[in-house]
């Protein structure tokens, strides 16, 4: 028995499983891997090269996409962030269309564009992406972590949605709504549009779960960093088998709110500002561009970005490991391919058990 969705059958994939972006980290491994077992793999936007793997950032997003279409025949796709922070985001966007439209097999392989933690309209408006869109099946998709985020990105023309629950690891929205609400509150509201439900799943549960809420697949993230197949430092992996769902906390940074492993680099951060808060800390940059503000920024930037580098690298005391709740339902380090099959088949036997109540 095989599980056919609306997102498997736009996808022509095997299986309703995605991998969550990571940047800005490297990715690639673990993308192939989970296109190799059926799934859709994702290229995480890999902007901070501290790693010295690439300074360009375009670049290093052309040889991520070489790299995977060179190791799979499946489908895959690729992150961009669309945040004001990202100052060469256009650029990226018309890069990585014109890259693509270069190599028939890109072409072919490569259909899922996602945006994210920015504006669902910069991908849509870019000219070059345009042109993509319209000589291949690439489709476009918005992360969407609130109900009036899923508004903006349908009025965007999204091919679909990612919907994401406050359980997820890493950048979260100041809204703080949990993934069960907030799947069925787009669902009420866009029953009709491709959702990728994000956020705390992990298990055959979580991908029933999500299946009944009206969404046709899962991403994750956190129980893909503890794999065989993904880049993250061993250290970086053992943290999830013991961890509980309680070990993440909520913490604030140049990026925003983000859920953290809680070790002394999260404890050192602040708490996280409500939104007025942070709206009127950007309007009285933009009103009195302080430079002394901006260096302020680009500092607490620079020290976020260094301490995920130095998490991603195995430093699990001063490094900022980016994690979310569901390490607290992930036992061990397993195969992309192992965790996907074994996903399937307990959704497979949820369902069953499941419509075995209506009569
Ligand atoms: C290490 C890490 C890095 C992340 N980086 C990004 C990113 O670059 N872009 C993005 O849209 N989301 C990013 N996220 C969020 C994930 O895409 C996803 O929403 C989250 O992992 C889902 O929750 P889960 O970890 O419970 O599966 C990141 C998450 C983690 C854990």
């Amino acid at each position: 028995m095989t599980i056919k969705t609306n997102i498997t059958e736009m996808f022509g994939i095997k299986h309703p499983i995605v991998n969550a972006p990571m940047g800005p980290f490297r990715t690639t491994e673990l993308a192939i891997a989970v296109a190799e077992a059926g799934g859709l793999g994702t290229i995480s936007h890999t902007t901070v090269s501290m790693d010295g793997y690439e300074k360009n950032n375009l670049e290093a997003l052309k040889k991520n996409l070489d790299y995977v279409v060179e190791h799979t025949d499946g489908i895959f796709g690729f992150n961009i962030i669309t945040s004001r922070n990202i100052v060469d985001c256009d650029n990226l966007i018309s890069g990585a269309a014109k890259h693509i439209m270069a190599n028939p097999k890109l072409r072919e392989q490569c259909l899922y564009a996602l945006s994210s933690a920015g504006s669902s309209r910069r991908m849509p408006e870019n000219k070059e992406f345009q042109k993509l869109r319209k000589a291949t099946e690439i489709k476009h998709f918005h992360v969407s972590p609130a109900l009036w985020l899923a508004d903006k990105s349908v009025a965007s023309g999204c091919d679909g949605l990612v919907i994401t629950g406050f359980e997820g690891g890493g950048h979260q929205s100041y809204e703080k709504v949990g993934g069960m609400v907030l799947q069925q509150q787009v669902q009420q509201k866009y029953p009709d549009i491709p959702r990728i439900a994000c956020g705390g799943y992990a298990t055959g549960a979580g991908l029933a779960a999500a299946l009944s809420l009206g969404a046709g697949a899962i991403a994750m993230g956190s129980r893909f960093i503890a794999s065989k197949d993904s880049e993250f430092h061993e250290n970086y992996k053992n943290v999830v088998p013991p961890a509980k769902a309680q070990d993440t906390i909520i913490r604030t940074g140049a990026l925003g709110t983000i859920r953290y492993w809680r070790n002394k680099f999260a404890l050192s951060k602040g708490l996280v500002k409500t939104k007025e808060e942070k709206i009127a800390e950007e309007k009285a940059l933009t009103d009195h561009r302080s430079a002394i503000t901006e260096d302020e920024l680009a500092e607490e930037l620079r020290k976020d970005a260094k301490a995920a580098f130095a998490a991603y690298q195995g430093d699990m005391e001063n490094g900022g490991v980016l994690i979310g709740q569901s390490i607290g339902i992930v036992n061990k380090i397993e195969s992309v391919s192992d965790i996907i099959d074994t996903i399937v088949k307990d959704a497979e036997k949820s369902l069953k058990t499941a419509i075995k109540y209506v009569q």
